[in-house]
């Protein structure tokens, strides 16, 4: 999850305006977007409680394609994507508020002898760290809360072992590409030269298959969205009318992207944060972006962040994709 779960730290910085709460952490986020001549939010917003729930429900609607092929495509080819692997190391998520997927690599051939997750979601960290103590107790699990996107460290215990990274979900996609390179070059640095990364990548499709995930038939998606306006209401002393926005979803063919709007039903004003804010009708906040790649697209971009495509895979509709990369330059592309 992107940043999610800005709610836990913020506590001690909410104030009353106007009767209204303020949290200084979630309007700090929200102000520099609504003010902007293009209106934006930033898509870490999204994950307050009701959005992780939502976002629960998306994974699992019928139109949204990108978790189930993930999963069945990374069952298929765990005990291959780690085969190259030394015994002994240790498995790095980003972004690891369940352990689903990294089950099916930590379970392929035994190589793994720790399994370091990274979320800001202390409570869901701490959830899946019990969990694992029971299924799995010979297995060393040391949780970071960080937001990955920052600076962090990772666990001493896990010094000199060797690292494979592991970034599923294509939430690679919700970065903009001057903060994915930036990412992975981080990543590559953190995760050190004898490293291995795993990156899960949705690819570019039909329209027509496109579109309906991010806008599907029983609005989940839209609630999803919306949920951001319901959210600086309660947190950012905003008064938005949530019937006055409408939940949209466009692919934006240049940028290789899926582009996600609130459309404003009318023209009217907002106030957050003590801020008044006009919409035009049908002027947008543009939520979120969602890259799609080509395989060879992904490679090159990964390649220019300076790692090494040792192999990729996809499912046989060609939907998603799992990309295998090498710090170090042993490996071929196959
Ligand atoms: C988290 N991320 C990979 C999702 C995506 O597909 O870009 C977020 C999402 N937004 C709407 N639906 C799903």
């Amino acid at each position: 999850m992107l940043d999610g779960n800005a709610h836990s730290a913020v506590a001690l910085d909410r104030v009353l305006l106007d009767h209204r709460v303020l949290d200084h952490g979630v309007a700090d986020a929200a102000l520099p977007g609504l003010l902007a001549t293009r209106k934006t939010l930033p898509p870490k917003l999204f994950y307050d409680a009701e959005g992780c729930r939502l976002f629960g429900e998306i994974t699992r609607l019928p139109e949204y394609y990108p978790t189930r092929t993930e999963l069945a495509l990374l069952r298929d080819i765990a005990v291959e994507a780690v085969s190259g692997l030394s015994t002994g190391s240790a498995l790095v998520e980003y972004g690891a508020s369940d352990e689903t997927k990294a089950r099916l690599l930590l379970d392929a051939g035994g190589l793994f002898t720790a399994y370091v997750p990274i979320d800001v979601a202390e409570g869901a960290l701490d959830a899946l760290t019990k969990r694992l103590h029971r299924s799995q107790p010979a297995l060393r699990v040391h949780p970071v809360v960080a937001d990955f996107l920052a600076p962090f460290a990772l666990p001493g215990a896990v010094r000199g072992q060797p690292l494979t990274g592991f970034f599923p979900g294509s939430t690679i996609g919700n970065l903009d590409p001057d903060s994915a390179h930036r990412f992975l070059v981080t990543a590559r640095r953190v995760l050190g030269e004898d490293s291995r990364f795993l990156v899960g990548v949705d690819l570019q499709k039909d329209p027509a298959l496109l579109i309906p995930a991010y806008d599907d038939a029983q609005g989940v998606t839209a609630a999803f969205n919306l949920n951001l306006l319901r959210r600086l209401n309660r947190e950012a002393a905003a008064d938005f009318d949530l019937g006055g926005f409408a939940h949209r979803a466009d692919w934006n063919a240049d940028a290789g992207r899926i582009e996600m709007h609130l459309v404003s039903r009318r023209a009217q004003t907002v106030h957050v944060a003590g801020h008044r804010i006009r919409f035009a009708a049908g002027e947008t906040i543009h939520t979120e972006n969602s890259y799609k790649h080509t395989l060879t697209g992904f490679q090159d971009f990964a390649r220019a962040a300076g790692w090494h495509p040792v192999q990729s895979w996809t499912d046989p509709a060609r939907l998603f994709s799992v990309h295998l990369l090498a710090a170090g330059s042993l490996s071929v592309v196959k």
